[in-house]
């Protein structure tokens, strides 16, 4: 049996940073190979920034060392750190995430503080479409647990992930079932429709960049230079809208005229658009008003 030589966290942390750089060399979304080193100790071993700092000159387990050999080999092979930890942030939620579905953004977040901001009932009924790990639709479910939110996707592997976040974090007020796009909802009217839908054009470059790469194509990628499930939600959602409904839709930066243009063409008023903290055009909504 190989003897494995005693490390201490700190020295791993240098080698790391040290295996990183060819991949920060060619990913824009690596900035700093030591922050990098840290982030995959600290989510791999589950320790805080703190006890980090404490345990520095501590030596690792053998278990320790052997399950961060792994999760480096498959971050310096690009895989993100969501995929190879199996969890992640997103609002105030730890959701687990799988290679069926896309990351949660930070961008994304953008749709649930609208949501928020919105003059909803109290015990408005919220449709998510296109949940993948359930993200927007648990976050709401938490900070308002009058509302009545349904999330769906048509992949059976994202259903069940969001229902295993669901379960975690005990938010029963949000039910989670597949459906394609509007297909499993009868005759039921929401309040409010969110969605982040794939959006992205087939030939678009960052297909193949960072961690996108490893996402897969059905939650990223749409016909229609990415505008066709965007002008599928528009043109259907008035129908499952109450009268003064309203829908709210994540898309590309360059895409805030043509959703604006697919919203005003499906009867929808008060449309408007929402910068994301980068300055980007990322959301916009529109108003359903059945007279007047
Ligand atoms: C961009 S991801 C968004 C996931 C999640 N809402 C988020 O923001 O992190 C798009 C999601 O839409 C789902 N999707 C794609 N086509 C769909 C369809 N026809 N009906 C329902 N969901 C669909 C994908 O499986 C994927 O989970």
């Amino acid at each position: 049996m190989t003897d494995v030589l005693p490390i201490t966290t700190a020295q791993w942390l240098q080698q790391a940073a040290a295996a990183l750089l060819p991949l920060a060399a060619q990913d824009v979304a690596i900035s700093d190979v030591m922050l990098e080193a840290r982030r995959l100790l600290g989510d791999v071993l589950d320790i805080t920034p703190t006890v980090l700092m404490l345990r520095y000159q501590d030596p690792l387990t053998l278990a320790e060392q052997t399950l961060l050999a792994s999760a480096l080999q498959r971050r310096q092979q690009g895989e993100p750190l969501a995929y190879i930890t199996g969890r992640w942030w997103f609002w105030d939620l730890e959701l687990e995430v799988a290679p069926c579905t896309l990351i949660p953004r930070p961008d994304t977040e953008l749709l649930v503080e609208q949501a928020l901001a919105l003059q909803l009932p109290v015990n408005a009924k919220v449709l998510d479409l296109g949940t993948g790990t359930g993200a927007i639709a648990l976050a709401l479910a938490k900070a308002k647990p009058a509302w009545q939110l349904c999330a769906v996707d048509f992949n059976p592997d994202a259903v069940a992930l969001a229902l295993r976040n669901q379960q975690r974090l005990q938010l029963p007020n949000c039910q989670i079932c597949q459906s394609d796009w509007f297909s499993a909802m009868g005759g039921q009217r929401f309040d409010l429709i969110l969605s982040n839908p794939p959006y992205i054009d087939e030939l678009d470059p960052h297909l193949q960049q960072g961690d996108v790469k490893f996402e897969p194509l059905s939650a990223l990628v749409a016909p229609a230079a990415g505008l066709a499930d965007l002008q599928h939600i528009c043109t259907h959602a008035t129908d499952y809208l109450t009268a003064g409904g309203w829908l709210w839709l994540e898309h590309g930066y360059q895409q805030a005229e043509a959703v604006q243009q697919l919203l005003l063409r499906s009867g929808f008023t008060e449309v408007t658009s929402r910068r994301d903290y980068a300055g980007q055009w990322r959301i916009s909504g529109g108003r359903y008003q059945t007279c007047g």
